[in-house]
């Protein structure tokens, strides 16, 4: 039954986060470096993906593990054919006692204009879209690809045209790159019904170069932005949201801060993240998933799978981001090394 199931730190089982794609149309900087995501480098073929019965199948199980919140991410989610089936299957799911899921998807925003209205009819609930600057020439340079920020901006009027609401907006921040935007940004979407949250630049996978000098605490965003419009804290949703609520003191909305690298959030961490490929990682930072692609092409039936993925919930004992800087964590990054965020999604 819900709840029961927990891991070595006492942690549910309650989001699940479905990778659809490794690709991506755009070249983040901080993500998909064209140097290392170019013309050569081997994206999974076409056999290795999850079709989006095992999808399903395998979310399912999970649904009924406890999980009541979809995320579907890539790469660009977006970028998968027929995403909209596969989103038509999930939102017919419900958990055990009856309720529908929170289905969701972060999107770059670049085809939501043109999607927004499949996907709403299909039955997503709401996006999430990841922008970095409203400076056309600074975004163009940090998307890498010549995506204009006013397409992504079309994108988000649209997905609230269509209700896909409440729509939020992830902000990575670097410093010395793009935290001029912070109040730019801030002032555009005060007031707008859109969530703003600043993330803090991760140390994930191994070819973003990623050094602390270029991490901006959230605690200097927050004050910078407090300069402009006072804030005050909010009361967090759930114990395991990711960021941290501000609102605007005159009403004008909230924003959030995501601070894995200044202030883990591990301890209340009850995500689990499924691969394109059927591997579900227990962690962000996580080297290594287990198979679970393998288990329903060899004939695994729908208990066998449950009691699969149950034990290996229960045995999970990840907190990279608490642990970032020890030998723990040196040791547990070794190895085959950790995962590309374009492999296992935000
Ligand atoms: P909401 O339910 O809409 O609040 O979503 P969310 O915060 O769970 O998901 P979202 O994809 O919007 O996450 C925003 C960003 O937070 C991601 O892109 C990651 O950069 C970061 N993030 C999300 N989950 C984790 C996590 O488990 N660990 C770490 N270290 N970072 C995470
Ligand atoms: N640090 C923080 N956030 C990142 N994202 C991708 N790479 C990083 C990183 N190194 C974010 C994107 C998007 C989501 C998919 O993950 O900006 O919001
Ligand atoms: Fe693509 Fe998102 Fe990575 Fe940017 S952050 S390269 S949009 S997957
Ligand atoms: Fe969860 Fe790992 Fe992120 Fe910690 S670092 S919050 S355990 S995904």
């Amino acid at each position: 039954a819900r709840g029961t199931l927990a891991d070595q730190l006492a942690r549910p089982l309650r989001d699940l986060r479905i990778s659809v794609t490794d690709r991506c149309n755009f070249r983040c900087v901080y993500c998909m470096p064209r140097a290392v995501f170019d013309k050569d480098y081997p994206f999974l073929p076409h056999s290795a993906l999850l079709t989006f019965e095992e999808i399903e199948r395998l979310a399912r199980v999970f649904v009924a593990h406890g999980v009541d919140k979809i995320r579907l991410t890539g790469g660009e989610p977006l970028l998968r054919k027929d995403l909209e089936r596969l989103i038509e299957r999930l939102a017919a799911l419900s958990t055990p006692d009856g309720r529908p899921l929170d289905l969701t998807l972060t999107t770059n925003g670049s085809l939501l204009e043109r999607k927004a209205r499949s996907l709403k009819d299909a039955g997503l609930t709401r996006v999430t879209v990841s922008l970095d600057a409203l400076d056309d020439a600074l975004f163009r340079r940090m998307n890498d690809a010549d995506f204009a920020p006013s397409a992504v901006l079309d994108g988000i009027a649209a997905a609230q045209a269509v209700g896909l609401a409440p729509i939020k907006v992830n902000m990575v921040v670097k410093r010395g790159t793009n935290d001029g935007e912070i109040v730019p940004m801030a002032r555009h979407f005060k007031g707008s019904g859109t969530v703003l949250r600043f993330i803090e630049y991760m140390d994930v996978g191994t070819s973003n170069g990623w050094n602390m000098a270029e991490v901006l605490p959230s605690a200097d965003v927050v004050a910078r932005i407090a300069e402009h419009f006072p804030l005050v804290p909010l009361e967090a949703h759930t114990p395991s949201e990711t960021a941290q609520r501000w609102g605007y003191a005159d009403g004008g909305g909230e924003i959030g801060v995501i601070s894995s690298v200044t202030r883990a959030f591990c301890g209340t961490c009850t995500r689990a993240r499924l691969s394109t490929e059927g591997k579900l990682y227990l962690c962000l930072f996580a080297s290594g998933g287990h198979d679970l692609r393998a288990l329903v092409r060899n004939g695994a039936t729908d208990d066998e799978i449950a009691t699969a993925i149950g034990r290996i919930w229960q045995a999970r004992e990840d907190r990279y981001s608490q642990l970032r800087g020890s030998a723990a964590a040196d040791a547990a990054r070794s190895g085959n090394g950790p995962v590309e965020m374009s492999y296992i999604g935000g």
